[in-house]
């Protein structure tokens, strides 16, 4: 069954649970993988990821869209472009809760985002028991969350849930991911702190072919790795490094 969470609080237990946060969390997490960031800790606070502070770690996050007192790095993606690090630290508002919270209830947690959607379906194809977790914004949700929760139940095989139906119907609303993006709650934090350009680049399509992939928990943190387990395997459970 595929079925779609449409709050990051309101993750279950599940073999998969997909966390969604487009603007920007998880595509943050996305690029920071991407770009060769071998681990993203992603913390539940800003305390939490303050706590996490080494030498061998950049801290990334925000607050009110606005980069976290103390941080090294806001919460666009494309910061993540030069790691400093063999580790990123992330703490975000909405998108870090929620995959912490996966993390406790789920068999497996991905990540996803529009910058790798096709190898997130990828990953997907063959599995049963599939949550699409949003994250929406600040309790509330959002749309360009459910429209990637919609985009990537409508590529998928097998029975889905009347929510994973309503997700599907956002997501045929809109012509362009941009737009969706454009019409979201999650934009207009981002406009008002003048990263408005976070929005375009967001909406790309399938520019990366990495999913991160929750493998271990450390001081409370998610650890999130580039998965390396082949489509519809059983993945072996997080381990507290
Ligand atoms: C969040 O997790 O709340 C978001 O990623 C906020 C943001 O756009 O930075």
């Amino acid at each position: 069954m595929i079925d779609v969470a449409f709050l990051g609080t309101d993750v279950r237990a599940a073999g998969t649970a997909v966390v969604i946060d487009v603007l920007r969390a998880t595509s943050t997490i996305t690029l920071a993988l991407s770009s060769g960031y071998e681990r993203v800790l992603v913390a539940g606070s800003v305390d939490e990821a303050t706590a996490l502070r080494t030498d061998g770690r950049t801290l990334a996050g925000e607050v009110g869209c606005a980069r976290a007192p103390g941080f090294d790095l806001g919460n666009s993606p494309e910061e993540t472009l030069d790691p400093r690090t063999t580790d990123l630290v992330l703490a975000t508002t909405n998108g870090a809760p929620a995959i912490v919270a996966s993390s406790q209830v789920a068999d497996d947690v991905l990540v996803a985002s529009l910058l790798n959607l096709d190898a997130v379906c990828e990953q997907l194809a063959g599995r049963e028991d599939i949550l699409l977790v949003c994250a929406g914004t600040d309790g509330r949700v959002s749309i360009e969350d459910v429209y990637l929760a919609g985009r990537i139940s409508a590529a998928l095989e097998g029975p889905r849930s009347d929510a994973a139906h309503v997700a599907e119907a956002v997501a045929a609303a809109y012509t362009t991911a941009f737009d969706a993006l454009s019409a979201s709650g999650g934009a207009v934090g981002l406009r008002r702190e003048g990263l408005e350009s976070d929005i375009a680049f967001c909406a790309q399509e399938s520019i990366v072919d990495v999913v991160g992939r929750l493998t271990a928990t450390q001081g409370g943190a998610a650890v999130v790795t580039v998965a390396t387990v082949a489509v519809g395997a059983s993945a072996d459970a997080p381990v507290e490094a």
